[in-house]
């Protein structure tokens, strides 16, 4: 049986009528309907009008099996937070409170602390533990309104470590309502034992963890910190095609500490998504475009560790896709609230608030090859939909730094 909801004020559907992502001046359009409805089950069976919505129920003399009112609320798509790293043990909140006195984030990584620090508590919790930790920050997600996630390892950086983030991450897909995508992360630094053998753990992570990975199918993709001070591109080139022969699709963190030319790796490598941008050239812009790779940005991590943002205009201008995320993690962005991230997104990167929900809703479903499901409110999609407590959906922005989320629904289910 279905369920409508009606009399919805601002119905934001980020219909692209049936196209999988949008860009350019195309992400100006959010499908906006007032005073509209949707009926649903698991799925979306049609989107409308209130008034359209009482002809359809009369012609076919059809009653829902309840009928919602949301006079007054705005209605929008689930956020899809397409880049995360939630589960992991430990708490780094005294090397932030370093920070907060002028000690960067790239200092106390080069003490051995940063990352490493919370690679010390990955190895030493059980998975239970490190599930424990994925379900708080997932159901918090849940409740600022995410309705499908991305989750990376790479807090282990041993063969039994990462496996075992990565079976936590399975344990949450069954368990948890939200759609969730997972990531195999072994390359997110070097493990201190590794420290002056590098191309040793490239080897392991090539010959051991990736096969062990996709033996137990434990990952969708496969993701490599290139950057400054951590992984080369070459030594990234090869850990990401030797996912590719294993079915794990790359998606890359790149120039996020500087330009190392790594989006164009992505791109080269026909990843799924290049990730951060802080510090991207006009050319790896290009080639993303071409290649058609999600340009993933998050201002979160900008913001947190008192960095530049990421070229936004530049980008969307480019006619690249552009999406959003949280890059939830405990050292960079500790921020599992996507409502957060648009709000700096629209501020400090100078993103209209269409563009906003757009990149974090179908763009980021694209990113995480869902759209075609899920990450707007079209026919025969995914029910996935929040209902927030404002009458106009510039009121997400305007009215900043709380949760507007009343209502997160999954597949057709309240949770
Ligand atoms: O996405 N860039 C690499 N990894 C994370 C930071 C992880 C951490 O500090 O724990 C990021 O920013
Ligand atoms: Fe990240």
């Amino acid at each position: 049986m279905s369920k409508l909801i009606t009399n919805i004020e601002s119905l934001v559907t980020c219909s692209a009528d049936h196209a999988l992502y949008k860009t350019g001046a195309e992400m100006q359009n959010i499908g906006e309907i007032n005073k509209g409805a949707i009926l649903f089950g698991e799925q979306i069976e049609w989107v409308g009008t209130a008034d359209e919505a009482v002809q359809m129920m009369k012609s076919a003399s059809y009653t829902p099996e309840e009928i919602i009112d949301a006079s007054g609320k705005t209605v929008f798509p689930g956020f899809v937070d397409s880049h995360t790293h939630i589960v992991f043990a430990g708490n780094r909140s005294g090397e932030f409170a370093r920070r907060l006195r002028g000690v960067s984030y790239q200092e106390i990584a080069a003490e051995g602390g940063g990352i490493l620090t919370t690679v010390k508590g990955t190895r030493a919790a059980s998975i239970e533990e490190l599930a424990d930790t994925g379900r708080g920050l997932a159901l918090s997600a849940m409740k600022h309104g995410t309705t499908s996630i991305e989750i990376k390892s790479g807090y282990g950086l041993t063969l039994k470590s990462e496996l075992n983030q990565l079976r936590a991450i399975k344990m949450l897909k069954e368990e948890l309502p939200l759609h969730i995508s997972s990531t195999f992360l072994g390359a997110h630094d070097f493990p201190p034992e590794y420290k002056n053998k590098h191309s040793k753990y490239v080897d392991i992570v090539c010959n051991e963890m990736i096969p062990a990975v996709a033996a137990e199918d434990l990952a969708e993709y496969c993701d490599v910190f290139i950057d400054k001070g951590y992984y080369t591109l070459d030594e990234g080139r090869k850990i990401l095609e030797t996912g590719i022969k294993y079915g794990l699709k790359p998606r890359v963190h790149c120039d996020e500490l500087a330009d190392t030319n790594s989006s164009a790796l992505a791109a080269e490598l026909g990843a799924a998504s290049a990730d951060h941008l802080l510090f991207v050239s006009d050319s790896s812009i290009e080639a993303m475009k071409k290649a058609g790779t999600v340009a993933t940005m998050m201002p979160g991590t900008a913001y947190f560790i008192r960095m530049p943002y990421a070229p936004a205009r530049k980008i969307i201008d480019s006619g690249a896709i552009a999406a959003l995320a949280t890059d939830c993690n405990p050292g960079s962005s500790f921020t599992e609230n996507m409502q957060l991230v648009l709000s700096l997104a629209v501020i400090n990167m100078k993103m209209t608030a269409e563009e906003a929900l757009n990149a974090s809703t179908l763009n980021g479903a694209y990113a995480l090859g869902l759209s075609d499901k899920r990450g707007s409110l079209e026919v025969g999609k995914q029910a996935d939909f929040v209902v927030a407590n404002v009458s106009s959906y510039t009121d997400l922005f305007y009215h900043f730094g709380i949760n507007h989320v009343e209502e997160t629904w999954i597949g057709g289910i309240k949770i």
